[in-house]
């Protein structure tokens, strides 16, 4: 259950409890998710002869945009005429049973087959061409005289949407969320007949798109006057420990042809952290009358003050705590909607000299960058998948995460309201210049002013999100004015909709000295902040052309290395640009996880720490990646995922966690040892000279100095000079047994961590990350298969072939195990281990109840099983 569905409920109740309950006080709003039960075919009518590109629908679509258009004269009149070709997939009466039945959310590309073929970029799997989805949605003949709309969080992409065989609108972005108005086309009382055709473009991305209707779809109903579509905001101009000012306003839609008057109140109530309930009335804005004219909105302004308001904050400095404002429209005595915002109350300063204040105290943002897919699972969002993802991240330390390179499914945002997590939310990688054929560069013309606006009404009450990005390395930061003056254009108009918060865009080209960092209220640095390629770092020189400017690095780091593996010799210093010669191992296309290696525009998360401690007015980081996604497999193209992340594609940790875990949560007592410690063909082994080859053995800690113990031998106690982040032995002669650390901080013992020799792989063992889920059709289970020995130790190089299997109420619905190069499609219930792991994803099914058993089997090893009870 999503927390927005929580908050739902609880409201409802407290409606109940708070009013004698009658016909007039219950509000006719009603939003009801309809992902299931939907019919899919994955390809248009054959022989059918309609002209449906883009192109040619495109009078019909841009229309849906128009509340989007500040200026009227830009707005499209609908079409007189309607869409009339005949087109049966349209059509109510078609016979849709030989379709596919499934649930949404969906995405299509996601069951492979890979291909080898081509650029893998976009990861080899088949995300584009044509759908069509079709749905059959009883309308009960009581909705006569109501709004009725289709809201859609995301379809990938060019969208168009037919009710009972009309064509009513769409939206080609497929990062944008929308609404379709269904009021004029629907037939209460009757069955209603959706069909939505989604038309995905090849060569339209830099990674993995992923292609369907691949976030939730909702119905909702409303009176014909009602709080406009993201129709609230709500600001917190004055922010003070005993006392927050708190500024709303509503917008109120009118779809009927009268005139109308509605008393408009609100009520603010805060959220219980952790629950579903909320406390005491906070606040209240007493009623005032609003007249909204017919066929149009009107706006209403009111200041409300919270007394020892409840800030939000991010973890683990400050706490998350959350508003609920429930705001009524009343006609006489009649309640017309009742409309619900999470909110937060926080103040945000960004210093150009002293770096980012939330609520009056210093942090340093410790932020990734990550796409969207959730890995075997695709682009189909899934909230504990999501969920899954940001409590690594908050393991590591991190404490912000910016959407790259566009605006995230609502769920990121709700999740990172509750969780403490800041957000820095992003528009788009392209606007008129292009970086692939079929990009946003083809509609940015048309359409780059509604998918702003579209971003910052939707998100703009999340206290979360404390920046807008409008864009990533876009090719304009070179065109000097005609570049700058897109920025400005696109940086007024979030200003108009949210002056609360800073614009930047990503620069990894612009210098300091041109036109279009001027346009932009804060300068986010991608790779040029702590120098790149051969030039000196760039924080310092924005810093100084730029003295009102907040700096920060956008994106930072990607370094690449895959789990697990390690190529000798090992580089020297803060790293080297990956090579065959330089941590590449070309022959198994993996990259070596000493973490020093990275694409010659990037660098390693140890030199990129140095620069923003070197200089302390950097307002922090956003590493590429938190975790691996699909496509971008830089730097082996054949593969079929990224190297980038920190965590790898099916959720375990690398190397890499522990360093950034030991700079961003310095006081959490860890070390941790790499790499791992069976090298039987290094025993013995010499270099050209006769010598004794090294396995360098390198330690992260948040301890300020370490012994390293090698079969009980001390190999010296080493201190963290300044501006290094890990210790290192890089003269170790590889013998088996076991390595040892003890880690001190400020002279005390501090941590420890021991790596072992492992016997061969003996046996299976599966661990569920929970062990009881919900059967409601989307809750999941990750389980986690290491390959150990007979100890029971993880074998760190083990490859096993394994086969799961399951029995009771549930399904496997993907495996995996994090190697960038395995082509063995997700659904596969066969998959090879990586490095001892594998990952298992369960699903109960819908509606049922039980007990699942998972189970592993591999050829020649104790096979396991592990249980899973499903709840209601
Ligand atoms: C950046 C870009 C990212 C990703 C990254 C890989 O330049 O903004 O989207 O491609 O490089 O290092």
């Amino acid at each position: 259950m999503s927390p927005w569905h929580i908050v739902s409920a609880f409201a409802a109740a407290l409606l109940f409890s708070t009013a004698v309950s009658t016909a007039d006080s219950v509000s006719p709003r009603e939003r009801l998710r309809i992902n299931n039960e939907w019919r899919f075919m994955k390809s248009d009518q054959p022989g059918n002869a309609a002209n449906l590109s883009y192109a040619n629908l495109k009078a019909w679509i841009l229309p849906t945009g128009n509340p989007f258009l500040n200026n009227p004269a830009r707005r499209s009149p609908a079409p007189a005429e309607q869409f009339t070709d005949a087109i049966s997939y349209a059509q109510p009466d078609f016979d849709d049973s030989g379709w596919r039945a499934l649930d949404l959310p969906h995405d299509w590309g996601i069951e492979g087959p890979f291909t080898s073929e081509g650029r893998g970029g976009t990861g080899r799997l088949p995300f584009y061409g044509i759908a069509w989805y079709r749905k059959k949605l009883a309308i009960p003949a009581a909705d006569a005289g109501k709004s009725i709309f289709l809201d859609v969080d995301g379809a990938m992409s060019y969208a168009a949407v037919w009710i009972n065989g009309q064509l009513a609108g769409g939206w080609p972005y497929g990062y944008a969320s929308w609404r379709v108005d269904l009021t004029p086309y629907v037939k209460p009382g009757g069955v209603n007949q959706i069909a939505i055709r989604l038309d995905n473009p090849s060569n339209s991305s830099r990674w993995y798109p992923g292609g369907g209707i691949y976030r939730n779809i909702w119905l909702v109903k409303t009176s014909p006057v009602h709080v406009a579509q993201w129709g609230t905001y709500l600001t917190t101009p004055k922010v003070s420990r005993s006392s927050a000012s708190v500024h709303l306003r509503v917008t109120v839609d009118n779809d009927s042809t009268r005139g109308s008057n509605v008393a408009i109140s609100t009520q603010i109530f805060p959220l219980i952290a952790g629950s579903n309930r909320t406390g005491p009335l906070a606040a209240t804005i007493a009623p005032v009358s609003l007249r909204v004219p017919p066929r149009s909105n009107a706006s209403f302004e009111a200041d409300a003050v919270i007394a020892n308001p409840n800030l939000w904050g991010p973890v683990p400095q400050q706490k998350p705590n959350l508003y609920l404002a429930i705001t009524t429209l009343k006609s006489g005595s009649r309640t017309v909607d009742r409309y619900e915002t999470v909110f937060g109350v926080r103040s945000l300063k960004f210093d150009p000299n002293e770096g980012f204040f939330i609520n009056g105290e210093h942090i340093k943002l410790n932020g990734v960058c990550d796409h969207h897919d959730l890995g075997a699972l695709g682009s189909a969002v899934n909230y504990r998948a999501l969920q899954r993802q940001m409590e690594m991240l908050v393991e590591m330390g991190t404490n912000a995460i910016r959407t790259s390179h566009n605006p995230p499914t609502p769920e990121l945002l709700e999740l990172a309201d509750r969780m403490g997590l800041m957000v820095m939310d992003e528009t788009f990688d392209c606007w008129l210049r292009g970086k692939t054929p079929n990009d946003y560069s083809r509609i940015f013309a048309d359409w780059h002013e509604q998918d702003t606006r579209m971003l910052v009404r939707r998100d703009r009450n999340h206290p979360s999100v404390i920046m807008w990005s409008i864009g990533n390395e876009v090719g304009e930061q070179g065109q000097g004015a005609a570049g700058a003056a897109v920025a400005k254009e696109l940086s007024d108009i979030v200003h108009e909709e949210d002056p609360t918060r800073p614009t930047t865009s990503a620069m990894n080209s612009a210098r300091a000295d041109s036109p279009f960092p001027a346009m932009i209220d804060t300068a986010g640095l991608n790779y040029q902040g702590a120098g790149n390629r051969g030039a000196p770092p760039q924080y310092p020189v924005f810093h100084q052309n730029f003295p009102a400017k907040f700096v920060f690095g956008s994106e930072t780091a990607s370094t690449i290395s895959s789990r697990g593996e390690y190529v000798f010799p090992v580089a020297e210093g803060t790293g080297a640009v990956a090579g065959p010669e330089t941590g590449e191992d070309t022959t198994s296309h993996q990259m070596s996880s000493y973490d020093l290696y990275f694409p010659p525009w990037a660098t390693s998360p140890d030199k990129e720490f140095a620069a923003q401690e070197r200089y302390p007015f950097v307002g922090g980081e956003f590493v590429w990646t938190g975790w691996d996604y699909l496509g971008e497999p830089t730097p082996f193209d054949s593969s079929r995922s990224s190297y980038f992340g920190i965590i790898d594609l099916a959720g375990f940790k690398k190397d890499r966690f522990y360093i950034y875990q030991a700079q961003w949560r310095p006081d959490l007592p860890i070390a941790h040892i790499l790499p791992h410690w069976n090298w039987p063909e290094r025993i013995g082994l010499k270099d050209a000279d006769g010598k004794a080859v090294q396995t360098p053995v390198h330690v992260y800690t948040s301890g300020d100095e370490a012994e390293l113990f090698l079969n009980g031998r001390s190999l010296g106690r080493k201190k963290k000079e300044q501006f290094q982040y890990r210790i290192r032995w890089d003269e170790v002669v590889y013998e088996p047994g076991e390595l040892k650390v003890v880690a001190y901080k400020r002279g005390k013992q501090w941590a420890t961590d021991t790596v072992r020799t492992t016997g061969e792989p003996s046996k299976l063992q599966l661990e569920p990350d929970r062990a009881t889920i919900a059967g409601d059709g989307s809750d999941l289970s990750f389980i986690t298969l290491s390959v150990t020995d007979q100890a029971g130790l993880t074998v760190p190089r083990a490859k096993n072939l394994i086969h799961f299997s399951i029995s009771g109420p549930g399904e496997i619905v993907a495996t995996d195990n994090g190697d960038a190069t395995d082509f063995t499609v997700f659904p596969s219930k066969d998959r090879n281990a990586f490095n001892g792991l594998a990952l298992v994803i369960v699903k109960a099914k819908r509606g049922q109840t039980g007990s699942i058993t998972v189970s592993a089997i591999s050829e020649g090893l104790k096979d396991a099983s592990t249980q899973i009870t499903v709840r209601r």
